[in-house]
Order: structure tokens, then C-alpha cells, then sequence
């Protein structure tokens, strides 16, 4: 068995995860509701450091000014009773069905402005709780026809929607960064930025980029066929990884939201050993909250509800564990070496060599032994027992 988890370990949910009541398209709710602040104090009673949350999971949709103040006082009070932070907050933007063709990308034009009101309101709310990140996953971001959306036009009036959140933030200079969530689809039949590269390249595009970052989910970019690991990595490279949703996915399907772990294993054990160990030839690092965005599933009860957030946790310190052991493993630093993972670090042009240099270099073409090259041995298949034998052994 692994130790409890401590806030030290820096472990967050969201109040959507375990407050999902377990209704889907196809059955009625299989669990009750309680009060947001009573899932807040029995997460932190699991050991849970952090919670996070939309409005709307702790404001109704559309409550007045005084009620929302009265209910916000509530929650802010049990939280920190609960000794818990708000480490992060979202918007939500796609339950309401006025969001049904998107928030920030609808074609109404009054839809969007409404949108966009609703996260900047939201934005304040973040910065008066001490959220340090601002989660913006366009769920309804989409479309099912390819001739309903104007593709171009809808890239615009995203980037508009993230950079007027940006500049506000600024503005009001709020400590305080935008974490876009990628999905490939799933409410819509397409959702723009399905992926960690498609995010990337629309923040390349903004002029408040310097504050907008990524929250990969596991789940998301599994459901695409991509690998978690390499898209939490690229984002890292590119100084980008600004949050985490783990939870879990067993291959192209619906979203499942499993618990983390649940799902592809031994892609969870890497993701495990690059947020806790980071890349094996240094480099660019992730230090923020290890945050899980999974559902109880709907045979669940509340007993199961609490057991599968304790299970999330326990995944995730049991797979940290034997990363650990596999990092520390001398014939995993030899099985390494023999890979070359560790050559790789290793600039391929020289010090100030330049392009006239290398054309220069016979031994690189005119009198490399390709045939000979291609005889080396990587070793891949031993290395990746290796951390088989540490994650099952
Ligand atoms: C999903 C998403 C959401 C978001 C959340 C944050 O697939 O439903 O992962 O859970 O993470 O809405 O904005
Ligand atoms: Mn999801
Ligand atoms: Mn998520």
C-alpha cells in the first residue's frame, strides 16, 4: 500500500468530478447533489491540496447578485476551513443551450459578446479567490457540419475571445494565466483546437500570448490517438504546460474519464515519470498542481465516489514511486546509454560550426559508413521492459 497523500503533494479536482450525479445521454442521475462545500471538505479530508470549479458549479446559471455573493461567501468559507486553495477556475460555457453553437465562436454575434461577458466576469472571480490559473476548454467550440462554420472566421473570433481575456487580465493586473484545453469532440462533432499542437498554433497567433498556455487532458488527447506524454512534453518544450488534467482512457472512444491510471497504463507510468522526474537530458520542467479531471463512474454511489478520489490519488503515488525506482535503476542508466537517449541532448552541428562547416565535413556524408551506422543496436525493447518490470514487478 502507498502513504496517504498530504497537500505537499499538491493534488486537485475538480468540484464537476466528484459532484457529477452520474447523468448521461442515455439515464437519470444515479447519485444525489450535494452543496459544492461539501465535496470540497471531504476532498481534503482524502488529502487533496487544491479544488477547482466552473461559475456554474457553484453559482446557478443566471442566480441574482446577492444570492451569488451569499453562496460564494459560503463556499469561499468551507474551503478555507477545509484549509483547501482554489488553485484554478474555469467557465462554463456549454451547458446552457444559448451556448449550443459555442460561446466565443457561435455565428450570433449577441451569443458571443454574452460569452465573453460571462468569462470576464468569471476572470474577476478567479483573481479574488487566489486561482493562479483560468481554464478555457471550448467544449462548444465546434460544429457537426462542415458548411455550418466558417473555419477562418471562427479561428478569428477565438483568438479575439482569448486575447480580450488575456488583455483583461493584464488590464487589471490579475496573477493569473490562461490554460486552453484541447478535445478533439465530444459535446460537438468537431471541436476547434482538437489537440495540444492545434493550441499551439493559435497562441503563436495572439498578442496576449505571453499568458495563455495549455491544460492537456489525458483522456482528450487519447481519444485523437495521440500520445499524452509527447503532447504534455511539446507543450513543456515549448513553455506552454501551464496545467494538467489526468484522468483515463482506454483507446478512440467516448470520453471515459477514467481514473487516472485506468486507462492506458504504462502511458500513465510516462506521464508520471516526465512531471516527476522530468526529461531524461534536463530541460524545461512542470511544477504546477497534479490535478484530475475524471467521473465516478455511474455505478457508483457516494461511497464509490470518495473511493475512486482516493484512487486517483494513489494511481498517481504509486506510479511516482516506481518512477523513481526505474530513474534510480543503474541498468536503466546503462539500457539508456546503449539507447542513446542520453546522446541526444547533444546539438547536432558543433560550437559555432557553421552551415558551411558541416557541408565542409566529409566524415558527415561524403565518408560516413551509413551501412555501418545502421548496424548500431538501440537497445529500445530491453529499456522499455525495464520499466515494464518496475511498473508491474
Ligand atoms: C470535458 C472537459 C471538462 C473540462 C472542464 C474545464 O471533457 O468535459 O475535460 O471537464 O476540463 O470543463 O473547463
Ligand atoms: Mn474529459
Ligand atoms: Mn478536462
Amino acid at each position: 500500500m502507498v502513504r496517504t497523500p498530504t497537500p505537499d503533494d499538491r493534488f486537485s479536482f475538480g468540484l464537476w468530478t466528484v459532484g457529477w450525479t452520474a447523468r448521461d445521454q442515455f439515464g437519470d442521475a444515479s447519485r444525489p447533489a450535494l452543496d459544492p462545500w461539501e465535496y470540497a471538505t471531504k476532498l481534503a479530508e482524502l488529502g487533496a491540496w487544491g479544488v477547482t470549479f466552473h461559475d456554474d458549479d457553484v453559482v446557478p446559471f443566471g442566480s441574482d447578485d446577492a444570492t451569488r455573493a451569499d453562496i460564494l461567501r459560503t463556499f469561499k468559507k468551507a474551503v478555507d476551513d477545509a484549509g483547501l486553495v482554489v488553485e484554478m477556475v474555469t467557465t462554463n460555457t456549454f451547458t446552457h443551450p444559448v451556448f449550443k453553437d459555442g460561446a466565443l465562436t457561435s455565428n450570433d454575434r449577441s451569443v458571443r459578446r454574452f460569452g465573453l461577458r460571462k468569462l470576464l466576469r468569471n476572470v474577476d472571480l478567479a483573481a479574488e479567490l487566489g486561482a493562479t490559473t483560468f481554464v478555457m476548454w471550448g467544449g462548444r467550440e465546434g460544429s457537426e457540419y462542415d458548411g455550418a462554420k466558417d473555419v477562418n472566421a471562427a479561428l478569428d473570433r477565438y483568438a479575439e475571445g482569448i486575447d480580450t481575456v488575456a488583455a483583461y487580465i493584464k488590464q487589471q493586473g490579475y496573477d493569473l494565466r490562461v490554460a486552453l484545453e484541447p478535445k478533439p469532440n465530444e459535446p460537438r462533432g468537431d471541436i476547434l483546437l482538437p489537440t495540444v499542437g492545434h493550441a499551439l498554433g493559435l497562441i503563436a497567433k495572439l498578442d496576449n500570448g505571453d499568458i495563455v498556455g495549455l491544460n492537456p487532458e489525458t483522456g482528450h488527447e487519447q481519444m485523437a490517438g495521440l500520445n499524452y506524454t509527447h503532447g504534455i512534453a511539446q507543450a513543456l518544450w515549448a513553455g506552454k504546460l501551464f496545467h494538467i488534467d489526468l484522468n483515463g482512457q482506454r483507446s478512440i472512444k467516448y470520453d471515459q474519464d477514467l481514473v487516472f491510471g485506468h486507462g492506458d497504463l504504462l502511458s500513465a507510468f510516462f506521464t508520471v515519470d516526465l512531471v516527476e522526474n522530468g526529461f531524461p537530458g534536463g530541460g524545461p520542467t512542470y511544477d504546477g498542481p497534479r490535478h484530475f479531471d475524471y467521473k465516478p463512474s455511474r455505478t457508483e454511489g457516494m461511497e464509490g465516489v470518495w473511493e475512486s478520489a482516493a484512487a486517483n490519488m494513489e494511481m498517481y503515488l504509486l506510479l511516482a514511486e516506481k518512477a523513481k525506482a526505474y530513474r534510480a535503476d543503474p541498468e536503466v542508466q546503462a539500457a539508456f546509454e546503449k539507447a542513446g537517449v542520453l546522446e541526444l541532448a547533444q546539438p547536432t552541428l558543433g560550437a559555432g560550426e557553421t552551415i558551411q562547416d558541416l557541408l565542409a565535413d566529409r566524415s558527415a556524408f561524403e565518408d560516413f559508413d551509413a551501412d555501418a551506422a545502421a548496424e548500431r543496436e538501440y537497445g529500445f525493447v530491453r529499456l522499455n521492459q525495464l520499466a515494464m518490470a518496475h511498473l508491474v514487478g
